[in-house]
């Protein structure tokens, strides 16, 4: 081959990967997206109905329960499973787009979260989030969120480890987030930049990789002996041709302490 046609060969590539990178950021955001309408879907449409649902039936018990007990068994039985149905759709929809991450903020957010796997799963999760953390971007907090999500439910799954810690921190217009477990670890060639070695992991921590990616920032996985420590750090704010790409969103910022968990509503 030519040096000029494999010049040409190598730029091919390039353009290809980059346009590839673009597809799965772009494809990670409208994931986020479609999210968030489901779940406001499940929570403002589904939710709402049901209720007058609950509502209805409680009516039609009332009047049953004095004519006709068998059909008001039947009732209560029905409202039994309503209430179950309410309840799992406001869990899902919960977890396909926790409402806390727009209204509360992110340390509100994983605490509810964290509150609902620990009861799921047994775990013991440790979160710590220093109280210089304010208010990030819309793109920054859904991307820490997925993060720790997916970690935790790789911990869960994975590690063996019956405690997972995290901490949040910000520092030098970086900020950095570390979940560590006490577990088995990973496999060796697992370890270090993800991105280095793609075809080894599942989706999980590929699309771990792709937002951070997206973000510009830098993800290591670290053998922690025991256990396993995943670290991310991501630029609050991002250079970009047309200037800064984005700001931080300071509107209301959040203080939190981790021994004093807010309000986490469920
Ligand atoms: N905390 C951990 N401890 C031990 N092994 C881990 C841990 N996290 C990930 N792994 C290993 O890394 C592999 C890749 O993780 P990844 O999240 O990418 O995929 P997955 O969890 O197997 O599947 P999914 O695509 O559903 O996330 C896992 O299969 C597991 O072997
Ligand atoms: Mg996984």
């Amino acid at each position: 081959m030519s040096g000029l046609s494999l010049a040409a060969v190598i730029s091919e590539r390039a353009r290809a990967e980059y346009a590839l990178r673009n597809l799965s950021g772009r494809l990670i955001q409208l994931q986020d997206e479609e999210r968030r309408r489901l779940a406001r879907e499940l929570h403002d449409s589904t939710g709402q109905n049901l209720v007058v649902l609950q509502m209805n039936l409680a009516v039609l018990n009332q009047r049953f329960s004095r004519s006709d007990r068998e059909s008001a068994d039947l009732l209560v039985d029905s409202m039994g499973i309503l209430d179950r149905v309410v309840k799992e759709i406001r869990t899902l929809s919960y977890l396909l787009y926790p409402p806390l991450l727009d209204e509360a903020g992110l340390p509100s957010a994983l605490q509810w979260y964290i509150d609902g796997l620990v009861q799921r799963s047994g775990l013991t999760i440790d979160l710590r989030i220093s109280s210089d953390v304010g208010r990030l971007s819309q793109e920054l907090e859904t991307a820490i969120f997925r993060i720790v999500q997916e970690c935790l439910t790789n911990i869960h799954r994975h590690s063996g480890s019956s405690v997972a810690r995290i901490a949040l921190t910000t520092k030098r217009g970086q900020a950095i987030l570390r979940i560590r477990d006490e577990g088995r670890g990973v496999r060796a060639q697992l370890l270090g930049d993800p991105a280095a070695n793609p075809s080894s992991f599942g989706v999980g921590i590929r699309g771990i990789t792709e937002r951070v990616r997206e973000l510009d920032g830098k993800l290591r996985i670290r053998n922690a002996m025991p256990g396993t420590i995943v670290e991310v750090i991501l630029p609050l704010q991002r250079e970009d041709s047309g200037g800064l790409k984005e700001t931080p969103r300071n509107a209301t910022r959040h203080r939190y302490r981790s021994s004093n968990s807010p309000g986490a509503e469920r």
